[in-house]
């Protein structure tokens, strides 16, 4: 299997870095080389932060980041100036980094982050779902609503959420509680068996779809039938794709495990 770019592998280790890389430049800049003098230095910090931004950005690019990090290293260094100005207590920050952790969780290794299925794609999915009485998944199922609102319109059927972020967990439990057919689970759904699912529902990003499709074939018996939100598998034709009329045209790509290739 390819190995992964450093990039890919430890994408925190890279941003931090380039946030030092550029530091150390600009540090270099105005002490080593004395291009300024302390007063100087004092006096525009934000242009300091620009540059040590704009430095940050290049070494990303050349440690092969992918390019949305561009934007966060130019920006970090001159918003946490211009914040510093604004004399906001500590630990506010503090507070937003907690509750920025307990809804993302480790989104740095993921690769998903949080966005919730629409009402008009529940609407769609809750129409591909068997007539029969089926067990169904949502892998990483962010807050529970979509979860919640299949299984009251299914009580045939049993609803699986498993989420790894400890807030939305806590929330899709929250939401479980009076729904006897749904059940939510905290923890990493790579670990869950998906042998004893009929319906196996993601909802990620482009990153994970081929080792989740690995997964599938392996782990899930002939009929079951994968359904993924927006993104498809690399290389894999769907079996079909709903188009839901909702603002984001969500697509769903139906792959049906009878039809193993
Ligand atoms: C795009 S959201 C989808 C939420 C929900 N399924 C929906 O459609 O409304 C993806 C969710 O998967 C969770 N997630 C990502 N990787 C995970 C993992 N390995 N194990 C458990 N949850 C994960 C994220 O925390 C996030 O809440």
């Amino acid at each position: 299997m390819r190995k992964p770019p450093a990039a890919e592998a430890s994408p925190l280790r890279i941003a931090l870095l380039s946030q030092c890389g550029g530091a150390i430049a600009v540090w270099i800049l105005v002490a080593g080389l004395d291009l300024l003098t302390t007063a100087d230095f004092a006096r525009i910090p934000l242009l300091l932060a620009l540059v040590q931004g704009g430095i940050a950005a290049m070494i990303s690019l050349r440690l092969r980041a992918p390019v949305w990090w561009l934007p966060i290293h130019l920006a970090f260094m001159p918003l946490a100036v211009a914040v510093h100005g604004l004399d906001i207590a500590p630990g506010w920050f503090l507070a937003a980094f907690v509750l920025c952790l307990l809804v993302f969780w480790r989104v740095d290794r993921s690769r998903v982050p949080l966005y919730l299925t629409s009402d008009a794609a529940a609407d769609a999915l809750l129409e591909l779902l068997p007539a029969a009485p089926c067990r169904f998944v949502d892998l990483g199922c962010g807050d529970g609503g979509l979860l919640r609102r299949l299984a009251a319109a299914r009580p045939d059927c049993a609803f699986t959420g498993i989420e790894h972020a400890p807030l939305t967990w806590l929330l899709a439990l929250l939401r479980s509680l009076g729904q006897p057919n749904l059940m939510i689970r905290r923890g990493d759904f790579w670990g869950e068996p998906l042998g004893g699912y009929d319906v196996i529902y993601a909802f990620l990003s482009p990153a994970p779809m081929s080792r989740l499709w690995l997964k599938v074939v392996e782990e899930t018996t002939p009929g079951a039938l994968l359904v993924s939100n927006s993104f498809e598998v690399p290389g894999v034709e769907a079996d079909s794709t709903v188009a839901v009329g909702d603002r984001r045209k969500t697509r769903l790509h139906l792959y049906r495990q009878a039809l193993l290739r």
